[in-house]
């Protein structure tokens, strides 16, 4: 009770001095806060593949201080001691393995979390009950029933929520969605989803499958958290749990909160879901392999609206990236590249790398006249929730964004794992007449950790 008092009075001050007309960010002083300046002041959770570079973009920024970091992993902790500390040139910045002694500081304004997708659910629901504004990552969790609670969690504390999923700030993902929601080609039939297959050895353990002893300097036991409790083995822990269903969702999940979410912004279904959901394939290893995700997979979905959208991953006929095909041509984008059926819709632009050509089409700038409606521009991603934080208004991935993009890959997954179709009512966000596959919806927790919102 102590705690919400604080943050609607919080809430108060920054609403009044709003109104007032001036910046809505106020020096931390006022609310009885130890901090340094009137920046943001930001804590970091999880300091391995992806934390180092949402932080780092953070660092840049002069109006953020990042004044804590968190890990498990005593290694992964010192390294972010030292880029922080080293970037202020001071040892301001504190270190944590509880996150929730982090969440509980009342000088942080907000927090970046980049950990493993088993929890997402309860390291964000912490935070957001502790009155921070929340930097996430994608996918937005690892069940659709932890994401629900994750939205519900945004909405009931009322907290600025950016999504990882950065393909949103760049300018060729935004003109190529723009070109779709303008009707440039014409009425949308398809979508197709292109994802990576296969394991990718991010942290060079593949061979290092052999059950041993958890390191001294590294909490083995929390980092399980709400998953099953398995025997260590370095092979299927940092960077490479997500290819173990226990901790993560392979590469269909890994990615889908990227080239789908691209989609759904051309789509215009950022507040809605597919309908039905047909497996076509999955080449699942063995579940008691120490990578046991899916390496190739297909699934059609169909949406309400009469467009389907195809999610594959190892599949040459779906090519990587976002492509939708209308009634009057197509457009396909991804990190390498745009292209599109019209002449006028693409640019050739050599783009080069010593003697290499590294990408062949760059989406054109359209002007006003053909892009009527403009899509959410921003000046970067992380700058775009630091901008957010101050003026409270949504970014440019907010939660219910997030949670619409990775649902189909999580109900694909369901779909697949069962070898069946299911049905999905996106008003209710419910599975109809499936209490096997509904069930698939959430996960038991290991004790004492517990999902509430
Ligand atoms: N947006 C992107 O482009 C992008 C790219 C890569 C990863 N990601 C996402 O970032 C997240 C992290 O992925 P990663 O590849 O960096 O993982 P990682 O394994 O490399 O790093 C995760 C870190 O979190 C720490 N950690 C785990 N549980 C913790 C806990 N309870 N408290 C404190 N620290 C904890 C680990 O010790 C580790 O240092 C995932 O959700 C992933 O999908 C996003």
């Amino acid at each position: 009770m102590k705690h919400q008092l604080q943050t609607s009075r919080r809430h108060f001050i920054k609403a009044s001095v709003a109104a007032l007309g001036f910046p809505t960010i106020v020096p931390s002083s006022v609310f009885g806060q130890n901090a340094p300046s009137n920046r943001i002041t930001l804590g970091v959770v999880g300091w391995g593949m992806q934390g180092p570079g949402n932080t780092n973009a953070f660092l840049a920024e002069p109006d953020c201080q990042v004044v804590a970091a968190c890990d498990l992993d005593k290694k992964h902790l010192a390294a972010a001691l030292t880029k922080i500390n080293g970037h202020y040139n001071n040892t301001d910045c504190k270190a944590y393995s509880d996150y929730r002694e982090m969440m509980a500081r009342k000088d942080i304004d907000a927090v970046m979390l980049a950990v493993p997708d088993n929890w997402h659910g309860l390291i964000s629901i912490e935070a957001l009950k502790n009155g921070k504004d929340v930097y996430g990552e994608k996918p937005l969790a690892r069940t659709i029933a932890e994401q629900q609670a994750i939205v519900r969690a945004v909405q009931k504390y009322q907290r600025i929520w950016q999504t990882g999923s950065w393909q949103r700030s760049q300018d060729r993902f935004r003109i190529a969605a723009e070109i779709v929601r303008n009707g440039l080609i014409g009425t949308i039939k398809e979508v197709q989803v292109g994802l990576p297959s296969g394991h990718n050895d991010f942290a060079g353990t593949k061979d290092k499958m052999q059950v041993s002893e958890p390191p001294a300097d590294f909490d083995y036991e929390t980092w399980i958290g709400p998953a099953t409790m398995q025997p260590y083995i370095e092979g299927r822990i940092h960077k490479n749990w997500r290819w173990d269903y226990n901790i993560g969702g392979g590469q269909l999940l890994d990615w889908i909160g990227h080239h789908c979410d691209i989609a759904h912004w051309g789509m215009d279904c950022d507040n809605t879901g597919p309908n039905e959901i047909n497996p076509v394939q999955a080449d699942f290893p063995p579940r008691t392999d120490i990578w046991n995700t899916a390496t190739k997979y297909r699934a059609e979905t169909k949406y309400a609206n009469g467009m389907s959208m195809t999610i594959a991953g190892g599949h040459p006929d779906i090519q990587m990236g976002t492509k939708w095909i209308g009634s009057d041509g197509w457009v396909w984008v991804d990190r390498g590249g745009f292209d599109a059926s019209k002449d006028e819709l693409k640019k050739a632009v050599q783009r080069r790398q010593g003697d290499k050509v590294v990408s062949g089409f760059e989406a054109p700038k359209l002007g006003d006249d053909i892009i009527k409606k403009r899509l959410y521009e921003t000046k970067g991603h992380q700058r775009n929730f630091l901008d957010c934080i101050k003026s409270r208004q949504p970014t440019v991935t907010p939660v219910e964004t997030a949670h619409h993009s990775a649902t189909p890959g999580h109900l694909a997954l369901i779909a697949m794992t069962l070898k069946r179709s299911i049905k999905w009512d996106p008003e209710k966000e419910i599975i109809i007449g499936d209490p096997e596959a509904s069930k698939l919806l959430g996960r038991e927790y290991r004790g004492p950790w517990k999902l509430e919102a």
